[in-house]
């Protein structure tokens, strides 16, 4: 095992060293969400401005820059997921030994975050499965008609194949309640984090804990508008 090796395993085998994964690809993550929903609220500027950005996100870097994005939110989401178990595991078999009334609302409050991101999990595989792998459905065939139209080139409809996305009531529910689910996950992750990267004093953290509230509610508030507005306002139907 050479110094590099053996630095890595030092600093995985540590606590302090899987809460610090944790909380990078943890704000690695929630900063790419902040990114996604900018860009899926321009469903509501229309199909051409939707359509154009997604286009602009699988030519970007000539089609390399969306798998080099794939390839970083994918490992940042292992890691985030490999440290928390192993972090799990580890805090529970230390509480066998210790028991006190912090390290019960402790559990408490990690069996919460377990639930919660298994259920993020679920959802972002369903999901990938929905919109990018198009699995078992005709969205590929879709084909803008207004850019046909004008320009006489063929270009995907996103925008049609988010409309009808949400056009399906179970999967609108399912929505509904993940993204409920990932704004309670990202209120309590945001204050963890802080708190892990050393931020802990008693006025910064009544601080860090409204940001963290505001910003998943904020984060919420905008993702939930989509398949609400879709499904139950008809837009775009
Ligand atoms: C209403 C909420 C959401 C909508 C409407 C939405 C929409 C989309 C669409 C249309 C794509 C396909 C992009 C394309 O390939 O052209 C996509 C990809 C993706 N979404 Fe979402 N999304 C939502 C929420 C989320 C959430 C909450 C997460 C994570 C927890 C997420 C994670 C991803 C990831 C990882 C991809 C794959 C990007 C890629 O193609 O490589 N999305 N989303």
């Amino acid at each position: 095992m050479n110094a590099f090796t053996r630095s890595l395993f030092t600093f995985w085998s540590s606590s302090i060293g899987k809460k610090y994964i944790v909380a990078l690809t943890g704000i690695v993550l929630f900063l790419f969400l902040a990114g996604h929903l900018v860009g899926n609220l321009l469903v509501f500027a229309g199909r051409d401005a939707f359509n154009g950005y997604a286009l602009f996100l699988h030519k970007a870097a000539h089609g390399l820059g969306v798998w080099m994005a794939r390839a970083v939110l994918l490992s940042c989401l292992v890691a985030h997921v490999a440290a928390t178990i192993a972090l799990t595991r580890q805090n529970r078999s230390a509480r066998q030994q210790y028991e006190s009334k912090n390290t019960l609302q402790a559990s408490k409050s990690s069996r919460i975050m377990m639930w919660s991101g298994s259920t993020i999990l679920a959802f972002v595989i369903y999901h990938l499965l929905q919109f990018t792998v198009r699995a078992g459905n005709s969205y590929d065939s879709y084909v803008d008609p207004e850019f046909l139209a004008t320009t006489g080139l063929k270009r995907h409809d996103a925008w049609r194949m988010m409309i009808e996305g949400f056009s399906w009531f179970p999967a609108v529910f399912f929505y509904l309640i993940a993204l409920t689910l990932l704004c309670s996950h990202l209120s309590h992750g945001v204050s963890s984090t802080f708190q892990t990267l050393g931020f802990n004093s008693k006025r910064s953290r009544g601080l860090i804990q409204t940001a963290g509230k505001s910003y998943a509610i904020l984060l919420w508030l905008g993702f939930i508008s989509i398949p609400i507005a879709i499904y139950f306002f008809k837009f775009g139907r």
